[in-house]
């Protein structure tokens, strides 16, 4: 271990700041090394088949999606073909439009969720942003759940989904959590699959972003969520979503939804109005170079190559700067994803300051809580896959400093 002192840390921090070099580690998103990996989809794309068994990718219909995508991601999901509607570059748009359903129509007959009064999610944290993000857009009120080990407390879970009607919804990231990187275990997504709802329609939003996405090659267990709810006759309780965007290119990839087939007609019932068809000559491509869940898996065996270094990066400088028992720095070092979970006791807010003036940016302190705010103002969610090697040792050099800076202060 190779602790600062405070003023080895103001020192270093000094020339950072003079250095004049940005690193910015916002957002989780692939690097420019990891984008060209799916350059081999376009390259082979003019000559492909676009037709299919009754049906043209290249003209209207199928407002489900092209057949063989339909297939793969229910491979993936591991439900049936008629359980997924593959639509287009971004699952999080399909998560706010079901969200927008909701409110507008009501799920499955049941009223519209802006007629019922106050409507709540439950938001285990640290979370996902962009999932409160919504939440803050159509009004619905957050209630935080704390985040254990292998998933969220599911005590306080069920005591608030099967109390109150008005809890409609709650957001899980299972696997490789955004920012915990945890996966939940058997027993949470059992728990999770046998609810039952004081609401009829209460969903689960079941955020499966990383479902592929492992940093080690090897591939890590997590329950069907389907497959437990059916045991309970409770598979009508659940969404469940992932896209391309971290397996061929973020935002221009294709992007699925697995659901009852009583959900889905819900959805489509909808959907109809709002396209024809989603553009299925990406489907096409995508079908073709994915192939099946074993060529995935090679796929982002070739992902992993290159995003590991980086976490090991991180690791290991943390690492040598504070150890593994300092009681105010705790970092989590995930099996796959995309995020390193970082807690500096009391002082994230400051340490954010603190890089951001040294040109090193961090997602804002505090986005991992809903409405922003981190009880502990601990939290800090660290992306290393953007920046190269060297600018992620630049970068951590900062954050060190700032956090040994933060902590004597
Ligand atoms: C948990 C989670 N869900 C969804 C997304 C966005 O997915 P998409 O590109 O499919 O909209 C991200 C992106 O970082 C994410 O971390």
């Amino acid at each position: 271990m190779k602790s600062l002192s405070l003023d080895e840390a103001k020192c270093l921090l000094e020339k950072c700041k003079n250095s004049g070099r940005q690193v910015d580690m916002t957002r989780g998103r692939p690097s420019k090394e990891q984008l060209e990996i799916g350059m081999r989809m376009l390259e082979s794309a003019g000559e492909l088949d676009y037709t299919y068994a009754g049906g043209d990718a290249r003209n209207y219909g199928d407002l489900k999606g092209v057949p063989a995508a339909r297939e793969l991601f229910a491979d993936l999901f591991g439900v049936g073909k008629e359980n997924v509607v593959v639509l287009d570059g971004s699952s999080l748009s399909i998560m706010y439009r079901l969200v927008a359903n909701a409110m507008d129509f009501g799920i499955m007959g049941e009223k519209p969720w802006r007629e019922q009064g106050r409507v709540k999610f439950l938001c285990p944290a640290p979370g996902y942003d962009r999932h409160f993000a919504i939440c803050e857009e159509f009004g619905i009120e957050m209630m935080t759940v704390p985040m254990l080990a292998d998933g969220p407390d599911m005590d306080v879970i069920e005591r608030l989904v099967q109390s109150d009607a008005s809890v409609k919804g709650i957001w899980c990231v299972p696997k490789y959590s955004n920012p915990t990187g945890i996966i939940f275990s058997d027993s949470t997504v059992e728990c999770f699959a046998s609810l039952k709802p004081a609401a009829k329609d209460f969903r689960i939003f079941w955020d499966n972003a990383y479902i592929v996405h492992s940093l080690t090659g090897e591939q890590h267990h997590l329950a069907n969520i389907f497959d437990e709810a059916k045991k309970c006759g409770n598979d009508d309780l659940i969404y469940e979503f992932t896209s391309t965007s971290k397996i061929t290119f973020a935002g221009s990839g294709i992007a699925a939804l697995a659901a009852s087939e009583k959900n889905i007609a819900d959805f489509l019932s909808h959907l109809q109005f709002e396209m024809i068809n989603p553009n299925k000559v990406n489907q096409v491509m995508h079908a073709a170079y994915l192939k099946n869940t074993d060529n995935i898996a090679r796929i982002m065996g070739e992902h992993a190559a290159l995003l590991r270094p980086k976490f090991e990066l991180v690791d290991r400088r943390l690492f040598e700067a504070f150890g593994r028992d300092c009681p105010d720095v705790k970092w989590t070092m995930p099996l796959g994803g995309y995020f390193i979970s970082l807690d500096v006791r009391g002082v994230a807010a400051r340490v954010g300051e603190l890089t951001k003036c040294a040109g090193v940016k961090f997602t804002k302190v505090g986005a991992t809580y809903p409405y922003g705010k981190d009880p502990h103002n601990s939290n800090i969610r660290i992306a290393p896959s953007i920046p190269t090697l060297e600018e992620l040792d630049f970068a951590m050099d900062a954050l060190i400093a700032a956090i040994t800076i933060a902590l004597a202060e």
